[in-house]
């Protein structure tokens, strides 16, 4: 757990993500941009799903589906994006969708059900690269979740409770060298990690570490997690360069805060809601 890490990367700015901006090939199709499977929204908890995947589809995911962790999906539609495939956790695990990238966890709670379906998930994801968030951390944490995920890329987004959890530490210990936590969090995991607040460190699997340079405390209010892990499902599905899906998605979501707070919207009542339109024009040079 000592290993020292490769020295630190450059931090994550607008210039450092080309991939971000790349414009689409005239000659592409729905199927060219990825579908994105969110496996989350335990009872009480559907937003937390609706919100990781309306971001998805709004950061440019070709088809992006919902499976609720509860016996049926509580929604037949969501009326604010009907674009959206709503069925339970069971029917996205079993059918065959071409899920491109799985983001799991949001809303999904620590009920047998939802390590059961987590469980689940890691073998039939058959290699697509999943990114785990919240009650997916803290089901690993509490060992009800073992991370016996095979091959493919992980991406592990916890917040420094989360990350806490994780390692046996409190937050404060993770706060005091959030980049030295991170990278214990990557080696332990084998995973890609994503230790959010006040400039987010990503940490690849190898130890090169970037921090974010974007984001406001308009960000410190319930969902903003639930759609980062959507954007960053979204980039990875679309195929950008690893590094880059995962370093763009965490700038693009502080970008996008940081654009409303110019608008006056934030950072005081800003909602998570409104973050994927906002990162939509950054992403379409707007
Ligand atoms: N400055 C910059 N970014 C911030 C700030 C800040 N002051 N405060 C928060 N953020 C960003 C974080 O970096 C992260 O991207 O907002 C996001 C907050 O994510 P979470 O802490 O996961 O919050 P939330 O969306 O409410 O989580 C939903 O998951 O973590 C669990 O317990 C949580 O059940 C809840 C669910
Ligand atoms: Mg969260």
């Amino acid at each position: 757990m000592n290993t020292p890490a490769p020295s630190a990367g450059a931090p994550i700015d607008r210039a450092s993500l080309p991939a971000l901006f790349a414009p689409r090939g005239v000659d592409t199709h729905k199927g060219s941009f990825g579908t994105v499977g969110v496996v989350g929204g335990g009872p009480g908890m559907a937003g937390a799903a609706l919100l990781a995947a309306r971001a998805a589809l709004k950061t440019g995911a070709g088809k992006v589906l919902v499976g609720f962790a509860q016996e049926a999906s509580p929604l037949a539609c969501d009326p604010l994006q009907p674009e959206l495939m709503l069925r339970n956790a069971r029917s996205l695990l079993e059918g065959e969708w071409g899920i491109t990238a799985w983001v799991a966890g949001c809303g999904i709670g620590t009920t047998a059900l939802a390590a059961n379906t987590l469980s689940e998930l890691f073998v039939l994801r058959r290699g697509a690269p999943l990114v785990l968030d919240a009650d997916g951390l803290n089901l690993l944490a509490q060992g009800d979740v073992k991370p016996n995920w095979g091959p493919g890329p992980v991406v592990l987004t916890p917040h420094p409770a989360e990350a806490g959890r994780l390692l046996g530490l409190s937050a404060a210990q993770v706060q005091a060298d959030r980049r030295d936590a991170a990278w214990q969090l990557a080696q332990r995991f084998g995973a890609w990690v994503v230790l959010k607040g006040a400039a987010t460190v990503v940490c690849s699997p190898d130890g090169s570490r970037r921090t974010n340079t974007s984001g406001n405390p308009g960000l410190a209010t319930a969902g903003t997690g639930d759609v980062l892990a959507g954007m960053l499902g979204s980039l990875i599905a679309q195929a950008l360069p690893f590094e880059q899906a995962v370093a763009g998605a965490v700038w693009l979501h502080g970008a996008a805060a940081d654009a409303l707070v110019g608008h006056g919207i934030g950072p005081i009542g800003l909602t998570a809601g409104e973050l994927a339109d906002a990162a939509r024009a950054l992403r379409n040079g707007r």
